[in-house]
C-alpha cells in the first residue's frame, strides 16, 4: 500500500523569502540578538539593530559588519521604535523582528525580618515587567503594523515574529518572580498573538531558552560553570548561534505558529 503522503513528499512549500527583506532584532547589540544579526545578515536579510543608545559603539560596528542599521531605541518607547520600524522599511519589506532585548534581576518576594519594607521592591518589579514584557509586545505591535502592510507571498504571508522568553517562564527559580512573570508573560502571550495576526499573515512563535553564554551572567566563571553542571546534554553552555539557527527556523518555516520551543539540553530547573 502507498503511504497516503507521497504524493505531497515532494511538493515544495512554501517558506518565508528572508533574502532581500528587512529584519529587526531587539537586544541585537549583544548575546542573542547579536548573534541573531549576524545569522540574518548571512541569510540575505537588511537588519536592524536595536538597542539602547549606551550600546551604541557596540551596535555601530556589528551594523556596520553585517551591512545594517544601529538605531538606538528602549522597546517600552513607542517612538523610538517606530522609528527603528520606518528605519527598517527603508531597507527592505519588513518581513521579521525578534525581540531579543531583556534583563534579568533576582531578589525573593519576602524579606527575612517579616517587615513590610524588606517585601520585593514594587517599582523594581514593575521595570523588569515592562522591559521583558511590555517592551516585547510593544515591538510586537508595532512591526506586525508595517508587516501587515507588505505584500503577501503565495501563502499569504507577509512576516513573521519570535519572542524570547526563558526556561524561568516555565520553572522559575527562588527569586526570579519577577523574571519569571515577565517570561511567563511572554509564553502566554504566543498563541494569543499569533490568532490576533493570522488575519494579516503573521506568525508569532517563542523561544524558550536554558543557559546561553552570553553577557547576561556578566563575567562570574563560577556561576556559569555552575549552570552548565545542570544542563542534560551537551554539558555545557548554549552557544547564541544555536539559538539565532531556531531563531532563523523559526521565521521562516511557514507551519510553525504559535509555538514556544524550549533549547535548553533538556534540563528541568529545580528550586534553587
Ligand atoms: N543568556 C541566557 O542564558 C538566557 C536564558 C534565557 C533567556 N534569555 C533571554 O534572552 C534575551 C537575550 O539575553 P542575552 O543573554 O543575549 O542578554 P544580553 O544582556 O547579552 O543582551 C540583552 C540586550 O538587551 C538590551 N536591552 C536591555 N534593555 C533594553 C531596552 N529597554 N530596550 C532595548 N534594548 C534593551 C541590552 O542593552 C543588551 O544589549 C533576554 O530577553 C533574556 O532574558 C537569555
Amino acid at each position: 500500500m502507498k503511504w497516503p503522503l507521497d504524493r505531497t513528499v515532494n511538493k515544495v512549500h512554501s517558506m518565508l523569502e528572508l533574502n532581500g527583506a528587512s529584519a529587526i532584532v531587539t537586544g541585537g547589540a549583544s548575546g542573542l540578538g547579536e548573534a541573531t544579526v549576524r545569522r540574518l545578515a548571512a541569510e540575505g536579510m537588511k537588519v536592524v539593530v536595536l538597542d539602547l543608545d549606551r550600546q551604541q559603539e557596540k551596535g555601530d560596528a556589528l551594523a556596520k559588519e553585517v551591512g545594517g542599521i544601529f538605531c538606538a531605541a528602549d522597546v517600552t518607547d513607542t517612538d523610538q521604535v517606530i522609528a527603528a520600524v520606518e528605519a527598517a522599511k527603508e531597507l527592505g519589506p519588513l518581513r521579521a523582528a525578534v525581540n531579543s532585548a531583556g534583563i534579568g534581576w533576582a531578589t525573593r518576594t519576602i524579606g527575612r525580618d517579616g517587615q513590610y519594607s524588606s517585601a520585593h521592591d514594587l517599582e523594581l518589579y514593575r521595570k523588569v515587567i515592562d522591559i521583558n514584557l511590555v517592551g516585547t509586545f510593544n515591538v510586537t505591535r508595532l512591526a506586525a503594523t508595517a508587516m501587515s502592510n507588505n505584500e503577501p507571498d503565495a501563502d499569504g504571508a507577509k512576516g513573521a515574529i519570535v519572542n524570547t522568553a526563558s526556561v524561568a517562564g516555565v520553572e522559575g527559580q527562588i527569586g526570579q518572580i519577577a523574571y519569571a512573570s515577565s517570561k511567563a508573560g511572554v509564553i502566554g502571550m504566543t498563541i494569543v498573538l499569533a490568532r490576533d495576526l493570522a488575519a494579516a499573515g503573521i506568525r508569532v512563535n517563542t523561544i524558550i531558552p536554558g543557559f546561553f553564554d552570553t553577557p547576561i551572567y556578566g563575567p562570574m566563571q563560577e556561576m556559569k560553570d555552575n549552570l552548565a553542571k545542570t544542563t542534560l546534554f551537551p554539558k555545557r553552555l548554549g552557544d547564541p548561534a544555536e539559538y539565532a539557527s531556531l531563531a532563523t527556523e523559526l521565521l521562516r518555516n511557514s507551519y510553525i505558529n504559535g509555538e514556544c520551543v524550549r533549547i535548553d539540553t533538556g534540563t528541568r530547573m529545580q528550586p534553587k
